[in-house]
């Protein structure tokens, strides 16, 4: 099995690493599992000012009027519709079943002033579906068919308004759970600088983050990170910091 101990194994090897180990608990008991606390955002510039919301449409309605009436010259601040570098605000998506990258997402979005959304699946996963110790749904779809996209439950996450998003989930068998793959593919963040973050029981999140460039390669991912549930706030501001305005 090599050093990819504990989740990233077969399901066999996981069940029995899951009888072993309960909970939050887990990190001491893989030797193998290597948490990624230390992965950090990409230091590179990129954060998005926050800046006001898009600009009034109906300053632009009112000059494509007055131009198609030929009452006046064109202005020359015709083409002065708000540039996407405008609508820049900080927004917080995630998935979350059991409450911990939900409580994740609930800080970060404290830390950069914005409501935490969550990815909703039409059918939401029950406790069955997602005991891992058998055949259950979210086992089906993160190891027997990876093609499953779950549909999702409207509304979606509206993150139409921000440049910056930070997306969280939990690892499932390695990988994002495919309902967010859902919305990712869905576009809804196509073009986008996006930081993930990610819950688990010691699993990093370096693995998951090839899945999600495949989804949307137009989008700005950013390395991303793994924390705990009880992550300090003062963690959560030094991770935000980079992309706040
Ligand atoms: C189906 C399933 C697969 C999981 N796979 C992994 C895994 O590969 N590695 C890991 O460390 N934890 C794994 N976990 C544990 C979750 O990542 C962890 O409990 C996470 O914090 C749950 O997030 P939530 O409370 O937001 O739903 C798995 C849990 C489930 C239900």
């Amino acid at each position: 099995m090599g050093h990819d101990a504990g989740w990233l194994c077969d399901r066999r090897t996981f069940v029995k690493w899951a009888g072993v180990v309960a909970g939050s608990a887990v990190v001491g008991a893989l030797g193998g599992c290597v948490a990624d606390e230390a992965v950090t955002p990409a230091d590179d510039g990129a954060a998005d000012e926050v800046v006001p919301a898009r600009a009034s449409e109906s300053a632009t309605d009112a000059a494509t009027d007055a131009a198609s009436r030929q009452e006046a010259p064109q202005p020359e601040t015709e083409t002065e519709e708000a540039p996407m570098s405008e609508t820049a605000t900080a927004a917080v998506v995630y998935f979350s079943v059991t409450g911990n990258t939900e409580a994740v997402a609930e800080k970060i979005a404290a830390a950069c002033g914005a409501t935490p959304q969550a990815i909703e699946p039409a059918e939401p996963y029950s406790a069955a579906d997602i005991d891992y110790n058998s055949d259950c749904r979210a086992n089906v779809e993160q190891q027997d068919d990876l093609s499953i996209r779950p549909a999702l439950a409207e509304p979606t996450p509206d993150v139409a308004g921000a440049s910056t998003v930070f997306l969280g989930y939990p690892i499932w068998w390695g990988k994002v759970p495919r309902v967010v793959l859902t919305y990712v593919e869905s576009g809804a963040l196509a073009g986008k600088t996006v930081i993930p973050f990610c819950t688990s029981g010691s699993t990093g999140i370096a693995g998951s983050l090839s899945e999600l460039e495949a989804a949307d390669p137009s989008v700005n991912w950013q390395d991303g990170r793994r924390f705990e549930s009880s992550v300090p706030e003062t963690d959560i501001e030094a991770f935000v910091a980079p992309y706040a305005g």
